[in-house]
């Protein structure tokens, strides 16, 4: 049996090859049945002729129900209509095998609420535009230690089971921890600026959580997180670090998921335009602009996208209010990155709204040595990151002013004891990038099995 994945049909045509795989859909014309094959790695025509095969057979192909397993062998021709993906080649059966006829299934052709496939999830991810945003996800995931390996970040593990808050203490979930309480983790920041001490350049790469009280279309309560760290580093070099990064990420995607992306629509040539150098704005300066768009829209004028196309999703323009002092929400982040052609670095927030532990400008303490990175169209920010405080008087002084206990950090105060470095280093929110690459509305779909406010199963 000389059993080949779709995806590499391109290879063996002309040849006969076995495919092993899953009924997706099916068709049939007089002596003519088409069955639509997926293996994992793509979706293959299947030709069953009725004069090339055994009776047996010909009935089985013709009556069998969507996501039966098969064994199906025949030879492959090219044919540029040939639908699949990638597309272009067919299957002229001679022989196929049922593994298991599959009982009735739940997900037809029919549209389905977003619900009832939420709550079919398990079944869900076999659907074509679900899988292909999961392939872009473990590209992005591949392309993530790809970049860090080569250049120098060590791998190190951080805990999940936490004794303390680092992002904020109203989005900890907490667990029962014998006799005690623990937290799980919402960053393993804290534990890579131990690791930067000992290995210089350091990552960890793992599932987050957030008791995120928030329903929208960027939050999920577990997400994953890519955390670089780096000693001797300040925001400016921070900066480059990102750029490079996640021009990385998203030319391997380019070049790895074409068939993927292109089955999700996406308009790649958006994503083609990601390379450095991304613009920079300080937050003062995001401020004016989202006032001067605001007015702009009060008073009836069209702002104009980066690609000249009117200003999307901002309902109305109330939706923009901001004043000095305030954290960017989801409407200000959709405006603002519509104006731009590719990633937008934001940076210098005020010290108030970001985490303890961001080093302030030392001429100017309101604001801190902060930058988010938003993507563009829309959908915001990717990635938080920071240059560290590096002082332990200071950092000691930062905590208290967020009411937090010094115990359970004593040991983040040691790091700034013993051979202190000024020191960087930023978060990756893997489902939102893939969100963005694929172009898809939620978060939700960029996780296999997304956990959310109201969503725990299955
Ligand atoms: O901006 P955040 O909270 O930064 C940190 O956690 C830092 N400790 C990172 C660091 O400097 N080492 O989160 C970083 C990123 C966000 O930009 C976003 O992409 C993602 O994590 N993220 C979420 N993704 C999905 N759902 C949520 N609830 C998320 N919260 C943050
Ligand atoms: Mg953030």
């Amino acid at each position: 049996m000389n059993v080949v994945p779709i995806r590499e049909l391109a290879r063996h045509v002309g040849e006969t090859v076995t495919l092993r795989g899953w009924l997706y859909n099916r068709t049939a014309k007089g002596k003519l049945v088409f069955l639509q094959v997926r293996d994992g790695s793509g979706i293959c025509q299947c030709v069953v002729f009725k004069p090339n095969v055994s009776d047996a057979v010909f009935q089985a192909a013709d009556k069998l129900p969507q996501e039966s397993s098969l064994i199906v062998t025949g030879t492959v021709r090219a044919d540029a209509r040939a639908p699949g993906v990638p597309g272009g080649y067919e299957l002229d059966v001679a022989s196929l095998e049922v593994i298991q006829r599959a009982e009735e299934y739940p997900i037809g052709p029919k549209e389905h609420g977003v619900e009832f496939l939420m709550d079919h999830r398990h079944l869900w991810i076999r659907s074509s535009r679900q899988w292909a945003v999961l392939r872009v996800r473990a590209t992005v995931m591949r392309a993530i230690r790809e970049w860090l390996d080569a250049h120098g970040f060590i791998e190190v593990t951080t805990p999940i089971l936490t004794p303390s808050a680092a992002e904020g203490t109203t989005t900890l979930f907490k667990v029962d921890y014998f006799d005690d309480t623990a937290y799980l983790a919402q960053t393993g920041q804290l534990y890579n600026e131990a690791g930067i001490f000992a290995f210089g350049k350091v990552y960890c790469f793992g599932p987050t959580f957030r008791a995120e009280r928030s329903k929208t279309r960027r939050h999920l309560t577990e997400f994953w997180m890519v955390e670089p760290e780096i000693a001797f580093c300040g925001l400016d070099e921070l900066l480059e670090i990102e750029e490079q990064f996640v021009t990385h990420i998203v030319q391997t995607c380019l070049r790895q998921n074409a068939e993927e992306l292109k089955l999700l629509g996406r308009d790649t040539s958006r994503l083609e335009r990601v390379v450095p150098p991304f613009p920079r704005l300080t937050y003062d300066e995001a401020i004016q602009t989202l006032q001067h768009i605001q007015a702009q829209l009060q008073a009836g004028q069209i702002v104009r996208r980066a690609d000249g196309q009117p200003l999307q999703d901002i309902p109305d323009p109330s939706l923009l209010d901001i004043t000095w002092g305030m954290d960017f929400g989801s409407p200000h982040e959709t405006a603002l990155t519509q104006l731009y052609d590719r990633p937008v670095f934001v940076t210098g927030f005020p010290t108030a709204v970001k985490a303890f532990y961001m080093q302030p400008y030392p001429d100017r303490p309101e604001v801190c040595k902060s930058a988010d990175l938003l993507a563009p169209e829309g959908y915001g920010e990717i990635i938080g990151g920071s240059e560290r405080i590096s002082d332990a008087a200071l950092l000691e002084q930062r905590l208290r002013e967020h009411g937090l206990p010094l115990e359970p950090y004593a040991w983040y105060l040691d790091l700034r004891r013993y051979g202190s470095v000024p020191h960087s280093g930023f978060g990756l929110g893997v489902e939102r990038t893939v969100a963005w690459i694929c172009g898809i509305e939620h978060v939700r779909e960029a996780s296999p099995f997304p956990r959310l406010l109201n969503r725990i199963y299955p």
